[in-house]
């Protein structure tokens, strides 16, 4: 059975959570082994990383190379070897986040996450015929809310890290520039209108899910 590559994105406050272990029970439901991850992090070097990248302060690029770095660790760790093994990846965030966040919300520039994106997604293995040349999700689903809405979800729902408690403005530029990926990639995104009741969510999670014929 073929390995199976899905990410989850979306501003903080847009209530993936309960949606991404749902979809992992629902696969598991049909007899498939799931790996349940997240970015950044999903390995100890990269939730070292993690921590580093949402504490301390530091310029774009830094961030920029620190989630990379993380990325890299956890693409050859852990997803690489599990679609290898035909699992589902199910992933928290994945490099439309630092397209969103650093490239978006930080304003920097897309051509160095272009290539920090060649780099470090190239497949490794010699033999991979008919594969992209880039690892990437198979199917990308896109949380997609208002910075406002997403911003009154999380009044007081968690002590916020250094994204959480960016300004309104960070997050309208975050999705932005989730707008412009899903722009630029729409085979891969579909996008779910994250305003909706939970119940409408998830209807429209397994939707595009199954529309992909990824899910029976
Ligand atoms: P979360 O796991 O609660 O979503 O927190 C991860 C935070 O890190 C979130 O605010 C988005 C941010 N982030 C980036 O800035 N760049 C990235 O590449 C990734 C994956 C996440």
């Amino acid at each position: 059975m073929n390995g199976l590559f899905i990410s989850f994105e979306g501003i903080d406050g847009a209530g993936k959570s309960t949606h991404i272990a749902a979809l992992a029970q629902a696969f598991e439901a049909q007899g498939r082994a799931v790996t349940l991850t997240r970015e950044p992090g999903g390995t100890p070097l990269a939730e070292t990383l993690r921590n580093l990248v949402l504490h301390e302060p530091m310029d774009a690029l830094t961030e920029s190379l620190l989630v990379f770095a993380a990325r890299r660790d956890h693409i050859q760790r852990v997803i690489a070897p599990a679609l290898a093994q035909g699992r589902v990846v199910v992933c928290d965030r994945f490099t439309d986040a630092t397209f969103a966040y650093q490239g978006g919300g930080r304003d920097f520039d897309w051509e160095v996450l272009r290539m920090l994106e060649r780099w470090v997604q190239a497949r490794q293995e010699p033999q991979s015929p008919g594969l992209p040349e880039l690892l990437q999700p198979d199917l990308t689903l896109w949380f997609d809310l208002p910075a406002a809405v997403a911003a009154q979800r999380l009044v007081g729902a968690r002590v916020p890290d250094k994204f959480e408690s960016q300004p309104g403005a960070f997050f309208e530029k975050v999705s932005a520039a989730y707008g412009l990926r899903c722009a630029q990639s729409p085979a891969r995104f579909a996008r779910i209108d994250a305003q909706s009741s939970p119940q409408t969510v998830w209807r429209d999670v397994l939707a595009a899910v199954r529309s992909k014929g990824l899910l029976a």
